[in-house]
């Protein structure tokens, strides 16, 4: 090549998002009405319609620019969540949110912890601030080890990673495991993406400690994948540092008067929930009852089987599904997984009935 570029991105794959229905239906001729899609943790009942109201009636501004710090917003999540605006930055998606503070807090050669399997873009970012990952196993059921952890700490840690409820585990950090973290000398990023279908959060922590960022997204609970919105909620020194770096604009006008508005939308949170934790203990008890698949508990909206003892890999599984048009997680792609795992959202009744029918099948032939 004439250029030179950062080694250490070379070393970067590429992100590996599920599978589209447009491109299963294509790869095995399907139509596409009949493909359901389980494979990205997003919301079964769709948007807000209060949401889709604001879409509509804004479509006329994007002629010109949003708030450049998509100030409405952060003063609405600040309500939402009973802390001041100036704790809160929007960003495009929480993905924007996780890439700011790798790039604050990371030199070339720091360390970052991650407890594994996780959501692979810590790895990748640290990666590509030139920082050195430092994985740590969670334990045999996914539990995360609080002790592990600390003793991983060196010198050159900068950064801690904590996905809680953990994706694709679905476990969650233990209070007093996490508290325990915080009072080493580190940033402490919790990722709390998946915390509407948990009970629990841990944000009013950031009251109390000056080493913590929480991130969460509108792209689960609050059904507006498609449109890029997550904020941070930190110290105020640490959002200003944020909202310094942070491309401008990044989060369009549109997602900005959407999340606005799914903030208002209660109702439709509240039937989020109450269908995903519903569901949720439908898919558990009725997987619980296949021979030879072992599901695990889960504070997502999405649950981890494996399929060892079915003597077919997570790859074949997935596979097999998706023959049947439905595309589910093969989690052998996350580092630190073994091959025997799959990730399934949970979706609408009649889907979940299909996919354990479909299940069913696949182990059986
Ligand atoms: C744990 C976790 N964090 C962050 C994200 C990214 O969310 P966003 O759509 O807000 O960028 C995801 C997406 O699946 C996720 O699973």
């Amino acid at each position: 090549m004439p250029y030179k570029i950062n080694p250490s991105v070379k070393e970067i794959p590429r992100y590996i998002p599920g599978k589209s229905k447009e491109e299963i239906a294509e790869e095995y001729g399907l139509k596409i009405e009949d493909i359901i899609k389980l494979a990205s943790n997003e919301n079964p009942l769709g948007p807000p319609p209060l949401a889709i109201k604001a879409l509509t009636e804004s479509i006329w501004e994007v002629a010109t620019y949003p708030e450049e710090d998509a100030g409405e917003l952060r003063s609405e999540i600040a309500r939402y969540l009973g802390l001041k605006k100036e704790n809160i930055i929007a960003g495009n998606g929480s993905d924007e949110i996780l890439d700011l503070v790798t790039k604050i807090f990371l030199e070339k050669g720091d360390q970052a912890i991650i407890p594994v399997p996780t959501f692979s873009m810590y790895a990748s970012l640290v990666k590509i601030y030139s920082g050195q990952p430092i994985f740590v196993q969670l334990d045999k059921n996914f539990n995360f080890n609080t002790e592990k952890i600390v003793e991983s700490i060196s010198e050159k840690t900068k950064l801690i990673f904590i996905c809680s409820p953990n994706n694709p585990t679905g476990t969650k950090i233990p209070d007093e495991g996490l508290l325990r973290i915080l009072e080493e000398d580190v940033i402490v990023i919790l990722d709390e993406a998946y915390v509407e279908f948990s009970d629990i959060s841990n944000i009013d922590k950031i009251k109390e400690y000056e080493n913590l960022i929480v991130c969460r997204t509108f792209s689960k609970a609050f059904g507006l994948a498609g449109l890029r919105v997550g904020y941070g909620v930190a110290p105020k020194q640490i959002i200003d540092l944020m909202l310094r770096i942070k491309t401008p604009f990044s989060v369009n006008l549109l997602a900005q008067k959407a999340a606005i508005a799914s903030l208002k939308d209660k109702k439709h949170l509240e039937n989020t929930i109450r269908l995903i934790k519903e569901q949720r203990k439908f898919l558990i008890s009725n997987l619980s009852k296949i021979p030879k698949i072992k599901v695990y508990p889960s504070y997502g909206n999405f649950v981890l089987v494996d399929v060892k003892e079915t003597g077919k890999n997570s790859k074949k599984v997935a596979d097999a599904l998706l023959k049947r048009g439905i595309i589910i997680r093969d989690c052998s792609s996350f580092y630190g997984m073994d091959d025997h795992h799959i990730r399934v959202s949970i979706g609408k009744p009649e889907e979940n009935k299909k996919f354990l029918e479909a299940l069913k099948e696949v182990i059986s032939t």
